[in-house]
């Protein structure tokens, strides 16, 4: 096919493809195989630069960094809303705008109100040719160049595009990606970022697009500006409409009502599910729907009297630390603890926070008697965001962090270049209670709660998990509290738990650095407890994705003999799981495999899956016992020593030719 044709035919697949994850939240095809098209494209266009065009898809992997931005006045001013904190003023609002409108109460929308920072978008034929922030609302700064590179906003509006359209709406980081960003950062010993919002905001004014571009932000349409040769006539219509030209707006989230209690209603189901949402709203917005009727309405100074920003309780409030103690967790663990002059947040009283380890107390420069900025998502523990310098008054004292386990006295071990300080004493009650709490709740026995764990610790009832087993009703029925029934339940968990496998009963013993996906990695590889416990720190490193720190922690942790009695223990008191499949037979039989670089159309997992089921080991680091490499795109250092050592490379095509042979 001639390479016009084929560009212009990726260009509208990638498109599309684009909208439908992004807009429509229905995905048309695989990430790999967007990739492999974008890449196609990219090439294409690199080959042929008379075939660029502003609206290729591969314009938003971001432009050349700039100096400053350039100052933009908005033609419509971008006006704020009017804030309700609580249901009284809410209605104030509302009666006052009912009588504005002229005594009737009107249709109003309900809409979340996204927590990001708020843009302009302008679309001239349907091309998007400038954005900005909305600055001081009359003044912003220009950031086209930043704005295309977010996922989802088209270049090109589908369709009839008007002559000029201004789009208001919201950027955000998506929560997930924000906590995986900060988990990255954070593993590299990095400064994190304080929250999605601060997040979404400063990434939109990076000088240098392709910094942006790294970052996944998400825009949502919630309003427009001018718009000329096009006419909307109410504000459901208008999204509807901007969503049928390829815009990503609030229109599927809409909700409408009349009456008071409709719109409290939806307020209500918003603040609920706040907490499984995957991005942060912070209230909802309710406006009038019809745009007739907005004008006759008008506006206060800055604000419109047809639109009201309905707020949820707060996550976040400053409060001060009045003290900072130390816990010891499960590892053994020193972790500070923030007293804190109690503070209502998201509707709970909270008066303590971690701070996760010392050395975050030292890098976010935490003090006792420093006002300090919590944060408290959903269930989650509350946690200190960091100190408002500003209000130091030179009184604040550093934590300081002790010699000597806070629970046990035993001397705390603080290793050079390890985060934590530790208490070494693998028989410190705090650190009993917490991997007996772990133990129990790790196999389903919620029943157990911390209280409970602590009587059966302190009165020396157990001492480790494998204990738990002996346990009788008369000796749980007579703890504090503690009813036959409840005993019975109890039991009755103990027993259910002994049914199990071996990735929950491997993430059950709690050994340090081994989360969910390591535990499924390992038993997937070993079959079986022994194997695992027998391995040497190089066996170990063959599993995929264990590197030589965490073989390490979990060789020492099986070298320990109290770990492999309370293991053998275990067995005894009748914890089982299924035996490996046996593979015997299988065509890739005592073969080792390695994946490195990119591979296009399996994932990693699915191949090394493959690899497994057909009775073959995929390996993390090449050896001389390796039989195949599988080299894709960008293959590192692992495909030099394939070559060095002349073992078989193959390509991912020929992988899969195995696979099916
Ligand atoms: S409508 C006349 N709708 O909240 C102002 N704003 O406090 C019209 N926001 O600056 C704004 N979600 O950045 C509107 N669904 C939504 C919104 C929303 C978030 C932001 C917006 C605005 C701020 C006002």
């Amino acid at each position: 096919m001639d390479f016009m044709k084929r560009a212009s035919v990726l260009r509208e697949k990638l498109t599309e493809a684009s909208r439908s994850y992004y807009v429509l939240d229905d995905p048309v095809m695989s990430d790999a195989e967007y990739d492999r098209l974008f890449r196609e494209l990219q090439d294409l266009e690199a080959a042929h630069p008379e075939l660029a065009a502003p609206d290729s898809p591969t314009q938003k992997v971001g432009a050349p960094p700039r100096d400053a931005f350039r100052q933009v006045r908005h033609t419509v001013p971008m006006l704020s809303l009017e804030n309700a904190m609580a249901d009284e003023e809410f209605v104030e609002w509302y009666d006052r705008a009912v009588k504005s409108a002229g005594g009737t109460a009107p249709e109003f929308v309900v809409e979340p109100k996204m927590d990001g920072t708020a843009v302009e978008v302008v679309y001239e034929n349907g091309l998007l040719v400038s954005g900005s922030t909305r600055g001081d609302g009359e003044v912003g700064e220009e950031i086209t160049d930043n704005l295309k590179t977010i996922r989802g906003l088209p270049l090109r509006l589908k369709g009839d595009a008007p002559e000029r359209l201004e789009l208001r709406g919201e950027v955000y980081f998506p929560i997930r990606d924000f906590e995986k960003m900060n988990e990255e950062l954070a593993a590299k010993g990095e400064k994190t970022f304080m929250n999605p919002r601060n997040t979404a905001a400063g990434t939109l004014r990076q000088l240098d697009p392709k910094m942006t571009a790294a970052r996944p932000l998400r825009i949502v349409i919630h309003g427009h500006g001018e718009a000329k040769g096009i006419k909307f006539t109410a504000h459901e219509e208008s999204l509807k409409r901007l969503e049928a030209m390829g815009l990503p707006t609030c229109a599927k989230h809409l909700k409408r009502g009349r009456t008071a209690e409709e719109l409290r209603a939806v307020h209500e189901d918003w603040l609920k599910r706040r907490d499984k949402l995957p991005f942060e709203v912070d209230g909802v917005v309710v406006k009038v729907d019809d745009f007739r009727l907005r004008e006759e309405m008008g506006f206060r100074t800055r604000s419109p009297r047809w639109a009201i920003a309905w707020k949820f309780p707060p996550r976040e409030e400053v409060t001060q630390i009045l003290d900072m103690t130390v816990s010891v967790g499960r590892t053994g663990a020193l972790t500070p603890v923030a007293e804190l002059k109690p503070v209502l947040l998201g509707g709970v009283m909270v008066s303590r926070a971690t701070l996760n380890n010392p050395g975050l107390v030292a890098k976010k420069g935490v003090k006792i008697g420093d006002w300090v900025t919590v944060r408290r998502a959903g269930d989650v523990i509350p946690e200190i965001v960091g100190a408002i310098v500003a209000r130091r008054t030179g009184s604040e004292r550093d934590l300081e962090m002790p010699k000597k386990c806070p629970v046990c006295a035993t001397p705390v071990s603080w290793p050079e270049g390890e985060a934590i300080p530790r208490c070494p004493n693998t028989t410190c009650p705090a650190q009993v209670k917490g991997s007996i709490f772990h133990f129990a709740h790790a196999l389903g026995m919620d029943g157990f709660g911390d209280k409970i764990v602590e009587q059966l610790v302190d009165k020396g009832l157990v001492k480790d998990a494998a204990d738990l087993y002996h346990l009788d009703l008369k000796t749980l029925s007579e703890l504090d509290r503690m009813a036959e029934k409840s005993a019975k339940n109890l039991l009755g968990e103990l027993e259910s738990s002994k049914d199990t496998t071996l990735e929950k009963f491997l993430g059950a013993l709690g050994v340090r650095l081994v989360g969910e996906s390591t535990a499924r990695d390992l038993a997937n590889h070993f079959g079986d407890v022994h194997p695992l416990m027998d391995a040497t720190v190089e066996q170990l490193q063959e599993v995929p994705e264990v590197g030589e720190r965490v073989a390490t922690v979990i060789h020492d942790f099986f070298a320990a003999q109290g770990n492999r009695d309370l293991v053998e223990r275990l067995l005894k008191s009748g914890l089982h799981w299924p035996k490996p499949k046996k593979t015997e037979g299988g065509k890739f039989q005592g073969m080792k495999f390695v994946f490195t670089g990119e591979l296009v159309k399996l994932a990693r997992r699915e191949a090394e899956a493959k690899v497994a089921e057909l009775g073959g080991k995929a390996a993390s680091s090449v050896s001389k016992q390796t039989d195949y490499v599988v080299a894709g795109p960008n293959a590192g250092s692992k495909l030099d020593k394939a070559k060095t050592l002349g073992i078989k490379i193959i390509t991912e095509d020929e992988f899969l030719a195995l696979l099916a042979d």
